[in-house]
């Protein structure tokens, strides 16, 4: 059932190029420009003249809506706002019928996010879901939605869910973009273009696992991470965060890399691990700055880096090195090294990664 895998987690990080794939097909192929969701094309009108969406999720599903956010007010320009549902929930928020409210759930079943969505119905709002569990209670109480094709996911650490998340909101940017006009249609070949060769790049970044499990040696008795990104990638130092407090049960925090010199710098000393997700993007000369304050703290970088860059491997004690790709799709690779280097310090610390402790895979009760 693991399929030669040693845990559910690991089988699930490699099978992302798959689910990544699976989560396109139908609905993108870039040779004859064909870009269509069934859930958006119903709902059409309303995300082109959306005043406003809101995106409510929990955990890593929180993670992709923030990757959203960028991706839909780049593309599309409209106005996003991402939500912790318990939050959102309980703080009678301002909604109107030409507001739409994305709920993101892999089990489907989280119950602050379907009463999240409950509420936003009932003020009149458009409510649409990403689900990757068909059938489930939220795919059920939406108005429309998409699936994420990731297969189940057994593991209670959310990978190729994420990822899945990630592939459909990218779509739905595209989409929405194309039709609002603001995504140039030049532009939009580009991406899709892009997008079909990130299976093959997901493929790429996992043959990085022998040697993450070098560097998971060395910072394996750490007590402390942290995680810095800018950007797209600052969401992903958020989940890379994440992924490592719930299965390894140290201590981490992801920051955006600029909010560091406002408290999280004074942490700063020979035995602190940072990750930097530095990819080249638009925020790259920044982030530069950023690895190079850690290091005169005596900090311990490992950098995840584009494919030939030669500045910040200058700078970090270790470098991860991936593929290059537009920054609209770099947290679909970034991620990647990060859900490894989680998996392998837990491994190594004999953590139960499947089924780590206080966590359920599902959370049904508030
Ligand atoms: C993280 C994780 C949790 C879930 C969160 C939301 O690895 O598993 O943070 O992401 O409980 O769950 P869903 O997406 O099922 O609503």
């Amino acid at each position: 059932e693991k399929g030669g895998y040693e845990h559910f987690m690991l089988k699930e990080i490699f099978e992302q190029p798959r689910s990544i794939l699976d989560s396109m097909r139908g609905r993108m192929i870039a040779e004859s420009d064909h870009l269509m969701m069934a859930g958006i094309r119903e709902f059409e009108n309303k995300f082109v003249n959306a005043n406003r969406i809101i995106i409510v999720a929990c955990g890593t599903s929180w993670h992709a809506g923030l990757v959203a956010e960028y991706l839909i007010e780049d593309l599309a320009r409209i106005p996003v706002e991402v939500e912790y549902a318990s939050e959102f929930r309980y703080r009678n928020p301002i909604l109107n019928e030409r507001d739409i409210v994305i709920a993101i759930s892999q089990s489907g079943e989280t119950a602050d996010t379907l009463a999240a969505l409950e509420l936003a119905k009932s003020k009149g709002a458009t409510i649409f879901g990403i689900c990757n569990v068909v059938g489930s209670s939220i795919a059920r109480a939406t108005d429309a939605g998409a699936y994420t094709h990731a297969g189940p996911e057994i593991g209670v650490a959310s990978t190729k869910a994420f990822t899945a998340q990630v592939t459909v909101l990218t779509l739905i940017a595209m989409i929405i973009g194309s039709k609002r006009g603001t995504l140039e249609t030049t532009k939009l070949r580009e991406l899709m273009v892009e997008l079909e060769t990130i299976p093959s790049k997901v493929e790429e970044a996992l043959q990085l696992n022998e040697q993450i499990v070098q560097i998971s040696e060395q910072y394996k008795d750490a007590t402390n991470f942290l995680y810095l990104g800018r950007g797209y990638n600052f969401p992903v130092a958020l989940e890379g965060a994440l992924k490592l407090k719930e299965i390894s049960y140290i201590h981490a925090e992801g920051y955006p890399a600029a909010e560091m010199k406002h408290g999280p710098i004074a942490l700063i000393d020979e035995q602190m691990p940072v990750v930097v997700i530095a990819t080249k993007d638009s925020s790259y000369e920044k982030i530069v700055s950023n690895v190079q304050e850690v290091k005169a703290r005596k900090g311990k970088v490992i950098a995840v880096v584009t494919e030939g860059d030669t500045t910040i491997p200058a700078m970090a004690d270790h470098v991860i090195e991936i593929p290059e790709t537009s920054e609209h799709l770099m947290p679909l690779l970034s991620v990647i090294p990060l859900q490894l280097l989680s998996y392998h310090i837990a491994v190594m610390r004999g953590c139960n990664v499947d089924q780590p402790r206080n966590l359920a895979k599902s959370v049904t009760v508030e």
